[in-house]
């Protein structure tokens, strides 16, 4: 009911202009996000690093509404892969289609994203492209594989364990080659496309981790380097401890070394089980989100658990 209730919070956006100008709400929405400026996020992720994590960079921003907005927030990309590069953090990027104009017009969301792949390819680096609500994952894809024919190695998916079509995707991807990042899923879906129990989606996460770990070395070759720029084909992106066990456990039964997968969780959730993974010897990647555009991204982390909803009212009551 909550959770439904702020995933719809956060697409309304006159709810935007109102909670983005209170000064508490960004003071909450700081737990999660690193920082208004790509400045901020680098200090953030050199502070990352030295602790031993990768990092993703998201630059915040997402179902842009005008065509000057999406190549904008492509040219921020850009800025954001000359930066990563000039500091020579290890760190790679996230993408959201929406915010590059994949709900404008399909052609301009691939040229924006033809750009960054080609900068980023000569940086060699790498770029994740997120995934978002239903009516997007068919055109993601599709965008993901017409990038892979482009020669575009340096790129890689996100697959939703809440989605039926999951296994499907999961296996064709496998036989392409995919890095792939196993999310359980951020949005509200329906029963006729998504698991509505939660039981369910973990029991469709551990199976999906089964098969990643499994092939995932096969798939895609291992990442090149020390730079932590590119990540193994299987990220097992979750805060949840139980999942993160059944991970270990499968990589244990197979005989396979740590570095086969890597963890992924977002900046300021579950600190502790990221330094655990991280002292016990597998590669973590933090994803770190930055930028003005923090409303969305705050509104589903509220969404993913109540206790922030009190996190963020406590906020409104301190000086
Ligand atoms: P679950 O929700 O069961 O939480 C497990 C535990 O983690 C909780 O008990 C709590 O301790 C902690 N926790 C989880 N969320 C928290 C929060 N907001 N605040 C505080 N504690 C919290 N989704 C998507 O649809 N598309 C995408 O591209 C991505 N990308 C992505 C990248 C990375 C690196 C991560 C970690 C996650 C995503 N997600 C995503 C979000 C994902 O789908 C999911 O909504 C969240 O990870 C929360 O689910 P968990 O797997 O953590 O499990």
């Amino acid at each position: 009911m909550l959770r439904s209730f702020f995933i719809f919070l956060s697409k309304v956006s006159w709810m935007q202009r109102v909670i983005t100008r209170w000064k508490f709400a960004w003071r909450a929405a700081s737990r999660f996000v690193a920082g208004n400026t790509v400045q901020e996020a680098v200090v953030r992720v050199k502070e990352l690093n030295e602790k031993g994590f990768n990092v993703t960079l998201d630059h915040l921003g997402e179902s842009t509404s005008t065509t000057e907005e999406a190549v904008r927030a492509t040219e921020q990309i850009l800025e954001l892969l000359d930066a990563i590069n000039r500091a020579e953090i290890r760190a790679n990027v996230s993408v959201k289609l929406t915010q590059i104009g994949l709900s404008l017009d399909r052609s301009l969301c691939e040229s924006n994203l033809e750009r960054i792949l080609l900068l980023a390819r000569q940086y060699n680096n790498f770029v994740r492209i997120d995934m978002e609500d239903s009516p997007f994952t068919e055109q993601t894809l599709d965008i993901y594989r017409a990038m892979r024919q482009k020669g575009f190695t340096n790129t890689g998916v996100v697959i939703q364990a809440y989605l039926y079509r999951s296994a499907t995707n999961v296996k064709a991807l496998l036989e392409e080659g995919a890095r792939i990042r196993l999310v359980k899923g951020a949005y509200k879906e329906p029963a006729s496309l998504a698991f509505p129990r939660k039981a369910d989606v973990d029991a469709n996460y551990d199976a999906l981790a089964k098969v990643l770990i499994e092939h995932g070395d096969t798939a895609a070759p291992p990442p090149a380097g020390a730079d932590g720029r590119f990540p193994p084909a299987p990220a097992i992106a979750t805060h949840d401890p139980a999942r993160i066990t059944f991970a270990k456990t499968a990589l244990h039964q197979l005989d396979l070394p740590k570095s086969t997968l890597e963890f992924q969780m977002l900046y300021g959730i579950r600190r502790d089980l990221q330094d655990q993974c991280v002292q016990e010897g597998y590669p973590v990647r933090i994803y770190v989100p930055y930028g003005t555009h923090w409303y969305a991204y705050f509104m589903r982390r509220l969404a993913e658990r109540p206790a922030n909803v009190w996190f963020f009212v406590s906020n409104y009551f301190r000086k």
